[in-house]
């Protein structure tokens, strides 16, 4: 078994093992992961013991981890094990209120939810049946907000929410600056569901219609740079709200005839329709690295292996809802994607700001791409297709039996669990501090293949910590060389022009989406937000956010700032 860190062993200790009534823990790491393997093979007709121990291999190696609440729940009575879902919000108190009720059996389970309120009719408009008038729909997400801060996960963590309202709603102004109040809505991210005519009349700078949806009368008419210039403002200020390209998604659409998607998931790797939910699971690129090359074989024998595991998910899970077991049964839609990306980077001594790790990328994310589908075709012709994909112009004419099969999801936890860098994120810094994960707690991590280096060239001393505990970078220490510089740069000193480039990369070859963060230092001006937001849209991005350093009070990474 990999070694787990103090981090991860306090991490899983305190949500993932298993726990009796009196909350004594009754498992070890070990039998965790036996558990998550043995349930996920329990679905296999033949060679149940051969894919249990597959799969157990995959965890315990930490070369694979699915999302969190397959490793809380998988065994259990009831357990809910998908992390993803998006529910239908229609303007009725009957629609608003039910689907609140289902968010919050979700975020009990330990998953998460995204809702656009575009269907609500604004503030202070009319309601036939009392009289009155409407609160609209940020007075509903405040509702939405107070439910997820009261319902805890599972007692394991607190729900998270996506919030989209249009761009051509009537109360989208007041929706742009929503968070602008650092106490509001703080179990949501926010994004603007932005459409492609929407830019154009931002870039001929046209007037824009603000349309009531229920009565579709227009509300307003406004210049289409002034609500832009209020998003990049606002994001600047807070990190809110993100951006979500609907026309983009549309596009890439697997099943149109199903319906249009007009949300995705709390952190926007997964563009899904009314009550769909799915798997998500991670590669440990850092662990696919044999003699300072990328072990292809093995990253090959990694993704079939991830790819069945996260179809048998789809088959075990136990589903909160009808709609929800409906819709996801027939589009069978999984997440397979990545994390320590930036390690990998580092172990082939590749600088991450820099075209030769987006060339890689590109190429990585190809690859993980077409084993996912071969796999998935498999799949089909062994356990059958999925039954409302009708996909077949989407690989080759060879049918996959998962409507999507790919997603990047920041793997906030187990990339954690599995001592590696998030996703696809550069190194946050050398050495941090964490809160957020474990209610109050805050973890010190240091990075350990820097460490590692360090210790090899003997420079692990004392003056070298004190600096990296200080500042999170080695930027401005004299003992160390450029090339070690290069390779060690850290999110805040990565031009945003790279950080873009990634996730362009990586999107290129994700059939979902790309959950990133723009990391930005805080000295960004306006202006680079808005070439930010705007590059996005023109590379074909589906999503994009951005978090400028120190813009809240409340940052779940930090630098020490220790003397
Ligand atoms: O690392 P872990 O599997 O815990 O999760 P992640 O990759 O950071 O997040 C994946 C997805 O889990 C998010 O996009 C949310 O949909 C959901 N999530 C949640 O519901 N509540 C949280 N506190 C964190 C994540």
């Amino acid at each position: 078994m990999s070694v787990l860190t103090t981090n991860a062993k306090e991490i899983l200790r305190d949500r993932y093992l298993l726990k009796d009534n009196d909350g004594k823990i009754v498992e070890t790491p070990h039998q965790l992961f036996k558990r998550v393997a043995n349930f996920v093979a329990s679905i296999e007709k033949d060679n149940k013991t051969y894919w249990a121990n597959n799969f157990y291999q995959l965890l315990k190696n930490l070369d694979f981890l699915p999302n969190s609440p397959t490793l809380m729940n998988a065994g259990l009575p009831k357990g809910q094990l998908s992390a993803c879902f998006v529910l239908p919000i229609h303007d009725s108190l009957n629609s608003i209120f039910t689907t609140l009720k289902n968010a919050a059996l979700i975020h009990q389970s330990g998953g998460g939810t995204g809702f656009n309120f575009s269907n609500l009719r604004p503030k202070d408009d009319y309601i036939a049946s009392s009289g009155g008038c409407s609160s609209g729909p940020i007075a509903f997400m405040k509702i939405y907000d107070a439910a997820t801060e009261n319902v805890k996960q599972g007692g394991k963590r607190r729900g998270a929410n996506m919030g989209i309202l249009n761009i051509d709603h009537p109360d989208i102004e007041s929706f742009i600056i929503s968070k602008s109040n650092e106490k509001e809505l703080q179990n949501f991210n926010i994004s603007v569901g932005v459409s492609d005519r929407f830019m154009d009349a931002v870039r001929d700078n046209n007037n824009w219609k603000l349309i009531n949806p229920k009565t579709k009368k227009v509300e307003k008419e406004l210049k289409a740079t002034k609500l832009w210039q209020l998003i990049v403002k606002e994001a600047w200020k807070t990190g809110d709200p993100g951006i979500v390209f609907l026309d983009t998604i549309n596009k890439h659409n697997p099943t149109p005839y199903l319906g249009k998607i007009v949300s995705t998931n709390p952190c926007g790797e997964l563009p899904l329709l009314a009550y769909e939910s799915c798997n998500l699971g991670s590669v440990n690129l850092s662990n696919m690295i044999t003699e300072k090359k990328i072990d292809w074989n093995k990253l090959n024998d990694i993704i079939t292996t991830a790819i069945r595991f996260l179809d048998n998910i789809i088959d075990v899970n136990y589903y909160l809802l009808p709609e929800i077991k409906s819709i996801t049964k027939k589009n069978r839609k999984i997440g397979l994607g990545v994390m320590g990306w930036a390690e990998m980077l580092i172990k082939l001594e590749i600088p991450y700001a820099s075209l030769k790790a987006v060339d890689l990328a590109e190429k990585l994310m190809k690859f993980i791409q077409e084993k996912s589908y071969e796999t998935s075709v498999q799949l089909a012709k062994e356990k059958g297709l999925s039954p409302l994909f009708i996909n077949s112009a989407y690989f080759n004419k060879s049918p996959l039996r998962n409507a999507t099969c790919n997603s990047i999801a920041p793997t906030g936890t187990i990339s954690v669990i599995a001592n590696t860098t998030y996703s696809i994120e550069p190194l946050f810094a050398l050495a941090y501090k964490r809160t957020g994960i474990l209610g109050g707690k805050t973890q010190i991590e240091v990075n350990s293949l820097f460490k590692e280096k360090m210790k090899k060239s003997g420079l692990w001393y004392k003056a070298l910590k004190q600096h990296i505990f200080k500042n999170g970078s080695i930027k401005d220490f004299k003992n160390v060389s450029t090339d070690i510089k290069k390779i060690f740069k850290t999110s805040l000193e990565i031009p945003f022009k790279y950080h873009l480039l990634h996730q362009k990369a990586f999107q290129k070859y994700t059939d979902n989406a790309v959950s990133k963060t723009i990391n930005l230092p805080k000295n960004t001006t306006i202006k680079d937000i808005t070439e930010i937001y705007w590059t996005a849209w023109e590379y074909g991005l589906k999503g994009i956010t951005v978090y400028r350093y120190g813009s809240r009070n409340e940052q779940i990474l930090q630098k020490c700032n220790f003397d």
